[in-house]
């Protein structure tokens, strides 16, 4: 592969050419682009037509991703090889998804297949425990705390939140513990009975902290009530570590396991998503899974040039790389997908918010954007602005349904067409004709600002699967392109370790020296306080 730098050069050697045109002067130049620059798969239509890309900056894009030997990785990545070095992991989610064995070319790979199979299996014992546990409890249903944090936490939250019908009398309620802050739990087990609760304690390691802090709450709430014998059959956890989870408590029987071939943010197709299947049922799941494998078989099938998650990581480097654009703001117009910003945050900032490469060097330039956003069209009212008319311009992702899942026709309709006319708007800005040259340039805005938007045709588990498959596809793609590891997250220990550290502290006790000025008087305050 020619070095990085050497492919920088090239393309920003594309943008000084762009860089007296305007992007609506290239859809001018280029009648056929919204063919090149838009795809459609399973139904869901991709506009990256919007970016200041021409079909000369596509191709050096393209060849820059072939130059970095991309068909190869992602020919490991199915086929169970070691893609995260410092871990020497594999990361085979897309075998939890596979049931069906639809897979192109996996069948034959034995990594692949163990794992499908062990993802098959478990699954099944999934199906057979929601259906024991919406028996047991019948009609009158039952509530399930979700105790978990980050992947443990965000792809289920997100899934329920955007797949529960809004006026779904289900009588499965799930509610969600993460935070060690005490305060939503306290609140929350004021309003449950511990007689009709289940607790499902997911954690892939079994021990973070927060989650191992909340479970002993929940833990102790329903021993109260109903004795150690029968709290001990509510209580499920979901662990890559059984034997942990064994010691903390938990019935061997009530544990479900998930594998270090599984990133914990790439684990929402696992028994990590317990409580989404309880409430929506196995078989809504089911789809959810079928909408992710069919965005892996057009992964692994599709040109790179058609190829919906490659384009997404192309538009987003050169977005990023050449363009310099510090921010990526995700814009769901669809309040049912609000955690979706989150989940994005911790998939794309937790995999890609690196500086240094697999072999040990520094990456030497930019990696992940920042990842933000919020729901629109509410975010009209809040930050929109800044994208209109501030100095540093961001690229905008908006998503949007078309079809509703409610039957209020002219708030849809307005909902759609303010998602399409922010787009517009970044795209050709404004010129005025006040007199007043301060006041028009005040009002003006310089247009020529970047979006994607994605358009699902419904809210469903499988676009939904599928959409979030892309999402995983497109950043494994770009952790090729930059040249880090996807799938490990050494950043995150050290904060970890100096909570432990701290914690005596605020109980009291001397404040060793090495603790710095400013964390000895905060200390001070706190036990003060
Ligand atoms: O943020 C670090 C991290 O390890 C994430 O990768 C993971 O999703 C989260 O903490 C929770 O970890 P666990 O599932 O092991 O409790």
């Amino acid at each position: 592969m020619a070095d990085r730098r050497i492919w920088w050069e090239r393309l920003a050697a594309h943008k000084q050419r762009l860089d007296g045109v305007r992007t609506t002067d290239i859809f001018a130049s280029e009648p056929d682009r919204m063919v090149q620059l838009s795809e459609v798969v399973g139904d869901t239509c991709f506009d990256f037509s919007k970016h200041k890309i021409d079909q000369s900056a596509l191709k050096a894009l393209l060849a820059f991703a072939a130059d970095t030997g991309l068909q190869h990785r992602i020919d490991e990545l199915f086929a169970g090889a070691v893609v995260n070095p410092s871990e020497r992991r594999p990361a085979l989610h897309a075998a939890l998804r596979a049931a069906e064995q639809r897979q192109v070319g996996a069948t034959d790979v034995p990594a692949f297949e163990a794992a499908r199979q062990s993802a098959t299996q478990t699954l099944e014992q999934c199906r057979q425990l929601v259906d024991t546990l919406r028996r047991q409890f019948g009609d009158d249903g039952f509530d399930v705390v979700h105790v978990g944090i980050g992947g443990s936490e965000l792809g289920p939250k997100l899934c329920l939140e955007a797949l529960t019908h809004p006026r779904s009398t289900d009588p499965v309620r799930v509610h969600y513990v993460g935070n060690v802050d005490a305060h939503p739990v306290d609140h929350l087990l004021a309003t449950l009975d511990p007689h009709r609760t289940v607790v499902c304690l997911v954690s892939k390691s079994f021990g973070t902290q927060e989650t191992l802090t909340n479970g002993a709450i929940l833990r102790r709430w329903l021993e109260a009530s109903l004795g150690p014998e029968l709290a001990a059959t509510r209580l499920v956890a979901i662990t890559a570590n059984p034997a942990r989870a064994i010691r903390y408590g938990i019935g061997a029987s009530q544990v479900l396991p998930i594998w270090d071939w599984v990133g914990g943010r790439y684990s929402v197709w696992s028994a990590v998503s317990l409580s989404t299947m309880l409430a929506l049922g196995y078989e809504r799941f089911a789809e959810f899974l079928a909408g992710a494998e069919a965005m892996d078989l057009h992964f692994r099938m599709a040109p790179f040039v058609r190829n919906v998650p490659v384009l997404m990581a192309l538009v987003g480097v050169w977005s990023r790389n050449v363009l310099g654009l510090p921010g990526h703001c995700v814009v769901p117009y669809d309040e049912r997908l609000r955690h979706l910003p989150a989940f994005l945050q911790q998939l794309e900032m937790e995999s890609n918010g690196k500086s240094v490469a697999a072999d040990g060097s520094q990456i030497g330039h930019a990696t992940v954007p920042i990842i933000w956003g919020g729901v629109g069209s509410a975010t009209q009212h809040a930050f929109f602005q800044a994208l209109h008319q501030g100095e540093l311009a961001n690229v905008v992702e908006f998503i949007g349904a078309v079809t509703p899942a409610h039957d209020h026709d002219a708030s849809h309709k307005a909902l759609m067409a303010n998602m399409l006319a922010q787009s517009s708007a970044l795209l050709h800005g404004r010129q005025t004709d006040d007199a007043d040259p301060a006041l028009r340039a005040q009002r003006e805005c310089p247009g020529d600002r970047p979006s994607t938007t994605i358009l699902l045709p419904e809210l469903s588990p499988f676009t939904l699967g599928l959409l979030l498959a892309a999402y995983e596809h497109k950043v494994f793609v770009q952790s090729v392109l930059w040249g880090n590891n996807a799938f490990d997250q050494w950043g995150v220990e050290l904060g970890k370790q100096l909570a432990d550290e701290l914690l005596p502290l605020i109980d009291g006790g001397a404040i060793p020296d090495t603790v710095d000025a400013s964390t000895r008087l905060l200390i001070g305050r706190v036990r003060g306080l």
